[in-house]
């Protein structure tokens, strides 16, 4: 007899606690726990009877091939995954709700259903009436060819639908939160019913060979179950983000089964829908006036694209007791690490004052190999000195103030290149292995004194003595 038991779940990580709290150990997230009701069976062991006997193979085999792909026609969605998405496969999107998930996924639905496949694409939306996902369609020009709609939230009819008849090239599921299996107790939502209407989905989407689109909002307070309980589920986790007041969004591989993971894809949203950016750096550094202190270009590189993108810096005396240090885009430790290299390697005084730091465009930067950029931003700020505008920057730094090699040199370089910048700073050791060198003109720094040393008067004494530093 199957025993009702309840336990509290995380909605955030899907970790579960015997009692209620107010904060999840696992995850740390706040007033993220809620009661679930489950039936649990009686643990058993399994004894040695009954299973069937596994085939095992070798490791290399015949089916070798590379597994077939359909590209989507959206050159950005396609470069994310890795080349087009893969028949059998399940993607889950996540993102913040007004994102543009529905947006994005409507255009892809409608160019797979219009590319020369013809292909039959089916978009399941449980947040929105089928009137409603017409209208938008409609204000968004798409085709109206092969894509089929339909309003349901029950995952059994869903899979009795989708069971038989012609095999859909996609199906695209809005939102993975808004689905239930009607076997479980608890509420859409909930970490049980979007784990097991995703399981649901996601064999159905192996057996009969088709891509699952799995729509997933991620809420701050906690109160809906987070897609990272299903990342482990899924082929494919592609995150859209970007600031509500920015027209960019980034689609963000951050595992992917079928391609290189941390690739992205930029788009902007315009009253048409989402335009594709072929050339992000061009739209990062459009708004970027030259000559200006507190700036600086980074050159960096996301997945395998190289972005540029313009890195300021404000720096402010404080006063406050503990000065402000305010970062959007980039790591807030990331940026401790760096004011603290510059104070006690490079003997500038930058402990009273506010910090302000910001990647234009709306873009987040995780690569270390930003740390320089935002060093020379942070140091012509200080000084109130440009770093003049035709210059790349790109290296990490070490915390004895060495300047450390980053990869890809070449490739950032080329970019620079091509949107006319002429210089670059860059580690050392690095314009052999960058065979480029007759376009611009390379500057090795390999201590960041050297940087300050470029930026500013190279009067660091003088200022001490002035008291400039020590307000
Ligand atoms: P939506 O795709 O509904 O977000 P999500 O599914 O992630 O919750 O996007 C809604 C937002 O996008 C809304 O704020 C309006 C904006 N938008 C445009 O700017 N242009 C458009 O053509 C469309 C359809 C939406
Ligand atoms: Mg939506």
């Amino acid at each position: 007899m199957a025993k009702s038991a309840a336990r509290y779940v995380c909605q955030s990580c899907g970790a579960s606690a015997p009692r209620w709290s107010g904060r999840c150990e696992a995850c740390g997230a706040w007033n993220s726990i809620i009661e679930e009701a489950t039936r649990e069976a009686a643990p058993k062991g399994l004894g040695t009877r009954g299973g069937r006997r596994i085939e095992f193979v070798g490791l290399s085999g015949e089916n070798l091939a590379e597994e077939p792909r359909l590209a989507t026609g959206n050159a950005e969605l396609d470069r994310v995954t890795g080349g087009g998405i893969v028949p059998g496969s399940a993607l889950l999107i996540g993102g913040d709700p007004g994102i543009g998930k529905s947006t994005l996924l409507l255009q892809v639905a409608a160019a797979l259903a219009a590319g020369s496949r013809g292909a039959r694409v089916v978009y399941i939306s449980g947040e929105e009436s089928t009137d409603q996902v017409r209208l938008r369609a409609r204000r968004l020009a798409l085709g109206k060819e092969g894509v089929e709609l339909a309003a349901a939230t029950n995952v059994r009819d869903i899979v009795t639908s989708l069971e038989t008849g012609a095999l859909p090239a996609a199906v695209i599921i809005d939102s993975i939160q808004t689905m239930y299996v009607d076997t479980l107790d608890s509420a859409p939502g909930t970490v049980a019913q979007v784990r097991s209407s995703a399981a649901e989905l996601i064999r159905l989407a192996k057996r009969r060979g088709f891509a699952l689109f799995l729509v997933g909002h991620v809420t701050k307070e906690g109160l809906i179950a987070g897609p990272r309980v299903l990342e482990h589920m899924v082929d494919t986790v592609l995150y859209f983000e970007g600031e509500r007041g920015h027209h960019y969004r980034i689609l963000r591989a951050v595992k992917n089964r079928y391609g290189p993971a941390n690739e992205i894809g930029v788009f902007e949203m315009t009253d048409g829908g989402l335009v594709e950016v072929p050339n992000p750096s061009r739209l990062f550094l459009a708004e970027r006036r030259g000559n200006v202190s507190g700036s600086a270009v980074f050159a960096g590189l996301e997945g395998t694209r190289p972005v540029l993108v313009e890195v300021q810096a404000l720096v402010a005396p404080s006063a406050l007791a503990t000065p402000r240090r305010a970062v959007v885009g980039w790591d807030n430790a990331r940026l401790a690490m760096t004011l603290a290299v510059l104070e006690a390697r490079c003997g500038l005084a930058v402990g009273g004052r506010d910090v302000y730091l910001n990647i234009a465009g709306g873009l987040r930067i995780e690569e270390p190999a930003a740390d320089m950029a935002v060093a020379a931003a942070l140091v012509s700020a200080l000084e109130d000195r440009p770093v003049p505008d035709n210059i790349v920057i790109f290296g990490e730094i070490g915390l004895g103030g060495e300047i450390r090699a980053v990869s890809q040199p070449e490739t950032r370089l080329r970019e620079a290149a091509k949107l006319g910048f002429t210089a670059a700073w860059l580690p050392p050791r690095t314009k052999g292995k960058a065979k480029l060198g007759s376009e611009l003109a390379l500057t090795e720094i390999a201590h960041l004194d050297d940087l300050v040393g470029l930026i500013g008067r190279d009067a660091r004494g003088a200022r001490r003595q002035s008291g400039l530093g020590a307000e």
